[in-house]
């Protein structure tokens, strides 16, 4: 048909096999660790962001999302599913995609594949918070819920707070034993658990992240000691939270966005005027972290928009850096703006 692209028509497209590629290159704690930053300095400048609580489809199985934002330059979305009977049947609970567009021109400048870049920020972000959040020293980590999200999440806190103790614990534990053979080899000590009270046994940070559409009660009120910090990661949707209630009221809580967590998170449990402190003031020291050392202090995870947009940002930055990339024939672009037309008519079939 005589067709050829032409730059404009072009996209920078990260498959799942690239993306991999881009996180070995780059190797993997030093992609958690500048992610990150990537998402510090994105929250940094949070005023400048178009926010909205994401856009959710619920459904008796699940949940389909789309997470956009825009800083003013550039805009970006995810789409991002949540199914928690997914794994019976030998499919992701999360897969996810996403897309960067310039807002000069509207035209799309990167889409990519975002299941594992999902788990790489998410993860990310939580091991941020916890920089600010969690007791000074944390070396010990219990991770409740050890799916596909877990090794991601010990990896970030590894490499940035620090952790090299390990105590898992999932109703499977098959599941618990895969996460500690993943995780061989790269420095942590790791003990798997038949509970989850043996799990929060002298833990410093509790990580929660089960999959599980319903008020769960992975955590309840007498496992948690004073001075813990806690990243409850799998409560995200409405009806689908992880800790009793009265944990909530013994904790000082930190969301990302307050009109999404009030929905998703864990304080939905709460009434709608809890207090709550947005991380963005953390970081940027307009509000207060942890304040003492007897404090409970509670990430409530549900994962944000400019999240995602900062991942984006980020493997913009790597793929300018590194070859793995392919361009998509994404976008027509007819010889004359005006004749899409004329452009498709060119390329009908001609008789032999
Ligand atoms: N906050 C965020 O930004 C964010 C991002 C991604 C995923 N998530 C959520 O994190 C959760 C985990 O995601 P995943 O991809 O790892 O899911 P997954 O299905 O791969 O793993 C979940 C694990 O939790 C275990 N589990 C279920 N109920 C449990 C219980 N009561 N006690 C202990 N273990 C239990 C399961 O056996 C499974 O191994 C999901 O709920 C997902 O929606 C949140």
């Amino acid at each position: 048909m005589g067709y050829a692209p032409s730059a404009l028509a072009l996209v920078p497209f990260i498959s799942v096999e690239n993306m991999m590629r881009v996180v070995h290159a780059t190797g993997i704690e030093r992609f958690l660790a500048e992610l990150a930053d990537y998402i510090e300095q994105d929250f940094r400048r949070w005023q400048l962001f178009d926010k909205t609580p994401r856009v959710a489809s619920h459904s008796r199985e699940g949940v389909i999302e789309l997470m956009p934002t825009s800083d003013g330059e550039a805009y970006g979305f995810k789409y991002v599913n949540g199914h928690p009977k997914n794994t019976k049947e030998g499919r992701q609970t999360v897969t996810a995609f996403g897309v960067m567009a310039e807002v000069d021109t509207g035209y799309p400048v990167l889409i990519t594949e975002m299941t594992i870049l999902t788990a790489l920020r998410t993860a990310a972000m939580s091991a941020l918070a916890a920089r600010y959040l969690a007791p000074e020293g944390s070396r010990t980590m219990a991770v409740i819920g050890n799916g596909a999200q877990s090794e991601f999440q010990a990896l970030a806190f590894r490499s940035l707070v620090g952790i090299d103790r390990l105590r898992l614990y999932d109703i499977d534990r098959s599941a618990s034993e895969r996460c500690r053979r993943n995780l061989a080899g790269r420095g942590f000590d790791i003990v798997v658990c038949g509970s989850p009270e043996e799990a929060v046994e002298g833990a410093d940070i509790v990580t929660t992240v089960t999959a599980d559409k319903q008020y769960a009660t992975i955590l309840t009120d007498n496992m948690v000691g004073p001075g813990i910090h806690i990243n409850a990661v799998g409560g995200d949707c409405p009806g689908k939270t992880e800790l009793h209630r009265d944990i909530l009221l013994r904790s000082s809580i930190f969301v990302e966005y307050p009109p999404q967590t009030r929905i998703e998170g864990e304080i939905q449990q709460l009434a709608a005027d809890h207090p709550v402190t947005e991380l963005w003031q953390v970081f940027t020291g307009q509000g207060p972290g942890r304040t003492g050392r007897d404090q409970i202090t509670l990430f409530d995870s549900v994962g944000f928009a400019v999240e995602d947009f900062s991942a984006l940002r980020y493997m913009r930055a790597l793929i300018g850096k590194l070859p793995y990339y392919d361009q998509l024939d994404l976008l027509a672009d007819p010889d004359d703006p005006r004749d899409l037309f004329g452009m498709l008519m060119r390329a009908e079939p001609q008789p032999a």
